[in-house]
């Protein structure tokens, strides 16, 4: 045993279980208004921070600690402050790099731990409406900043005439859309075309319609429940899956009733977790993040369906373009990427 490997192993582990920790603190924070009571980024005492949320002024104390210990928060002279940039990722929620819904998809991973028992011990499947609720809140404000920041900005350009498409009126598919995030940001932005989202998971198609009300999008835009393999029309000019492919069991069923459901020039945006082809080059935060979630959330989902596939939230570039190919698409391009995401473009 080298002794040196093992107290770096053991730092490695505290700085983790710290993180863990405060997870569960930013959850605090974001539900009790704390980040947003400080959003200004100005010095404040606890009982300042107290008397503005209403809340208890020794336990602010002690969270504002953990947050100036953890290197979120900067303090002096008993006042702390979220910094700018910390604000950005935890405090408002509409900016692009808006984290703290993170934390939330974290505390289901927590609250599920005895359904992954079972499923660890069992045939491995854990349906994606068994899971917290918080699962589905979480999951859409974790991806909605990413949606929002390059959807529309980077991620339609990129593929071939779509733009065009939607802005002459176009009719587009989401499907495994949950509470509709990318839904909404397309059509608000293509006001002349026409949006369905599908998902199989009834309660978070109500949300979705909610969402579409919120959005003022209502009148264009309808989400029903369905599967990937069984949603009605075939003239769609844009089909897309913003991660949900390797969610589910029968990936390649899915991609093939795109195939039969597009019109003749239509085109499939597959967004999916960024992930190289071998575990080796997975080995970095993000997709250490994307393989822990995997295991919880995608890949017992798709082990709970029909072939069962099990892709897993890392299932990198050829797994999926072998996946678009045995569907009967031809043209199969990666159109964009970044840290979080692969865009790829799939054509006949
Ligand atoms: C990780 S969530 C992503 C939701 C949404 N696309 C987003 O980006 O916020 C995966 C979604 O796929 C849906 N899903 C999984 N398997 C499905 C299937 N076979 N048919 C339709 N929807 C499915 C789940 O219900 C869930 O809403």
């Amino acid at each position: 045993m080298n002794e040196e490997k093992l107290h770096d192993f053991m730092g490695k582990l505290v700085t983790d279980m710290g993180g863990a920790a405060m997870l569960a603190n930013m959850i605090l924070g974001d539900e009790l208004g704390l980040y947003r009571a400080m959003a200004d980024s100005q010095f404040l005492t606890p009982e300042a921070l107290a008397s503005k949320t209403d809340c208890n002024p020794r336990l602010v104390r002690e969270w504002l600690s953990a947050h100036a210990a953890s290197g979120y928060m900067e303090h002096s002279d008993g006042k702390f402050r979220l910094p700018e940039e910390q604000a950005m990722t935890l405090a408002i929620e509409d900016s692009p790099v808006y984290m703290a819904g993170g934390a939330v998809v974290v505390a289901a991973l927590f609250h599920d731990k005895d359904k992954l028992v079972a499923a660890m011990r069992g045939d491995g499947a854990l349906a994606w409406g068994d899971h917290h609720p918080c699962m589905f809140s979480g999951t859409e404000r974790f991806f909605r900043p990413g949606y929002r920041m390059h959807l529309v900005a980077e991620w339609l350009p990129a593929l071939e005439g779509v733009v065009d498409k939607l802005k002459n009126g176009a009719k587009v598919a989401d499907i495994g859309c949950g509470h509709g995030a990318s839904t909404v940001i397309m059509a608000q932005a293509f006001p002349a075309s026409q949006f369905v989202g599908f998902d199989y998971h009834a309660p978070s198609i109500d949300t979705a319609n909610q969402r579409a009300e919120q959005g003022g999008v209502g009148d264009r835009v309808r989400f029903s429940q369905g599967t990937a393999k069984n949603y009605p029309g075939n003239d769609y000019d844009l089909i897309c899956y913003f991660d949900c492919l390797h969610d589910m069991g029968d990936p390649v069923g899915a991609a093939r009733h795109a195939y039969q459901s597009l019109k003749p020039d239509g085109t499939v945006l597959l967004v999916e977790p960024y992930a190289t082809d071998q575990l080796d080059g997975n080995a970095t935060p993000v997709g250490r993040l994307f393989y822990a979630a995997s295991t919880f959330i995608c890949t017992p989902n798709s082990l709970s369906q029909e072939v069962g596939l099990g892709l897993g939230a890392q299932a990198g570039e050829a797994r999926l373009r072998d996946v678009l190919n045995q569907a009967g698409f031809t043209h199969v391009r990666r159109a964009a990427e970044t840290p979080f995401n692969l865009i790829f473009e799939a054509r006949k």
